[in-house]
């Protein structure tokens, strides 16, 4: 057998001590399928004394994770700290710049820098790779760069954020409060360091920037990426969504037409009859319609250590076999800028929820604003006065352009019968 490939290894949290671990348990299997071993010979993280589970005694401790770039005998570094810039970012030029393969999970470095990071790697015929950054265990970066690169694809959309979608189906399933389940979240490490960034959405921003370049060949937009998390999904949201026939999912959204590039994370009704509806937990599930492949669907487990170090080593495993070719699919300077597409004209039915005083005139106020922007009203529900005295009005509209939604609920701004602000969820299509 080969030389080991040589491992340089910084963060040692959730996803760094899940490699440790799956290279100690799968080793000797992995040596055979890469044609040669793969050993971690030094590791950085914050706290030299913490316990995490695995024994790091064996690796060199180098206290900036920087110096794991000029490591003698590092082959390739691996990047598990996390954060779009700071020592992440640090550390990746370091590395690529050392003339070292560098892999991370690192969604936010990647759609904030992933072209420059992407063109130094190029550059110097090293590898950049980031499966385990979209979609934790699931392989659907490959899946796009390999299985489906003959395709034009016209649309990828899924779940994208594993914390999100674990509260939504709990919140569906027990009725239970969103702050309560996103701890729980935490606690499994499916959270980002700043949950924020999972319940507002940002996260599943930056997974959508990086499929939608690797899918369309187009420069990585994360800028352009419209984005609404789901804070402000309430129970009654759930249960009438589900009265109505649908289940809310955060969900990613991505085309690229003659328009222009279109990318959208926020909350969506997904029809029962939809797969994306079904996916629970901290599953992740993508969707890319590819113009000889069809439909193709990449789901499995989207965060968490086991899976996410799962996709790590899986870019390991392509870097010891010498298997890799330009980050996104095609050389970075044969991506192509596109212009973000306007969202107004698109045609959709939208879910809308209102907070309104019980009283004479609320409904028919509504109905006028709808009327007067041109949005037909498909179903509508009403229930009964809450403790405060106020009524949940849910409607659902008809096909209509964005455009004429964001009209209507322009008009209702200000109004005396809204008590606090409208909800809107776009319905996915077909
Ligand atoms: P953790 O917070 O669990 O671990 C981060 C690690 O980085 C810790 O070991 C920490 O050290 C170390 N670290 C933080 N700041 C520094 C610093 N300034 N210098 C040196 N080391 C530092 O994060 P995760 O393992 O969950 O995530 C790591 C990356 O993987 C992130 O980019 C994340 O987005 C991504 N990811 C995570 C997934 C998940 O399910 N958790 C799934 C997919 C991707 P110490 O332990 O000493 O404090
Ligand atoms: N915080 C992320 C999530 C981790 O919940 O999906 C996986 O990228």
């Amino acid at each position: 057998m080969t030389e080991p490939l040589r491992i340089a290894l910084a963060g040692l949290g959730t996803v760094g001590a899940g490699v440790i671990r799956l290279l100690d348990t799968n080793g000797e299997l992995i040596a055979r399928r890469a044609g040669r071993a793969i050993q971690v010979v030094a590791v950085s993280a914050r706290d030299r004394s913490k316990d995490r589970g695995v024994d790091i005694g064996r690796f060199d401790w180098i206290d900036d994770p920087a110096g794991l770039a000029r490591h003698a005998q590092a082959d390739v570094v691996v990047e598990l700290i996390g954060g779009s810039d700071g020592p992440a970012l640090a550390l990746a030029r370091a590395t690529l710049g050392a003339g070292k393969s560098l892999v991370t999970a690192n969604k936010a470095m990647i759609a904030h820098h992933g072209l420059e990071l992407a063109r130094a790697a190029e550059s110097g015929k090293l590898a950049l790779k980031f499966e385990a950054a979209v979609a934790g265990g699931v392989p659907v970066i490959k899946g796009l760069r390999e299985g489906a690169a003959a395709n034009v694809i016209g649309r990828i959309y899924g779940i994208l954020n594993g914390t999100c979608n674990f509260i939504l189906s709990k919140m569906e399933a027990e009725g239970r409060d969103f702050a309560d389940i996103l701890s729980e979240a935490q606690r499994l490490g499916y959270a980002e360091a700043d949950p924020g960034f999972d319940i507002d959405g940002v996260d599943a921003a930056h997974k959508l920037s990086i499929l939608a370049s690797i899918a369309f060949g187009t420069q990585p937009a994360f800028g352009d990426v419209a984005i609404g998390g789901i804070r402000h999904v309430i129970a009654a949201d759930i249960a009438e969504a589900a009265a109505l026939g649908y289940r809310i999912r955060l969900l990613g959204i991505a085309d690229s037409s003659a328009q222009g590039l279109f990318q959208r994370v926020h909350p969506h009704l997904v029809p029962l009859s939809h797969p994306l509806a079904h996916v629970t937990g901290s599953t992740n599930a993508v969707v890319a319609e590819g113009n000889f492949a069809g439909r193709l669907l990449f789901q499995g487990a989207g965060a968490g250590d086991g899976p996410t170090a799962s996709a790590v080593v899986a870019d390991l495993i392509d870097i010891a076999r010498g298997e890799f070719g330009p980050p996104y699919a095609m050389p970075a300077d044969a991506l192509a800028a596109q212009a973000p597409a306007e969202s107004g004209v698109r045609r959709g039915r939208a879910y809308l929820r209102f907070t309104v005083a019980d009283k004479v005139g609320v409904l028919a106020e509504i109905a006028a604003a709808m009327r007067d922007a041109g949005v037909s009203i498909e179903s509508l529900i009403q229930r009964g006065a809450s403790a405060d005295g106020s009524v949940l009005v849910a409607i659902v509209t008809h096909e209509a352009p964005e455009r004429a939604v964001a009209q209507a609920l322009e008009r209702l701004r200000g109004s005396q019968a809204l008590a606090g602000e409208p909800m809107w969820m776009h319905i996915l299509g077909d």
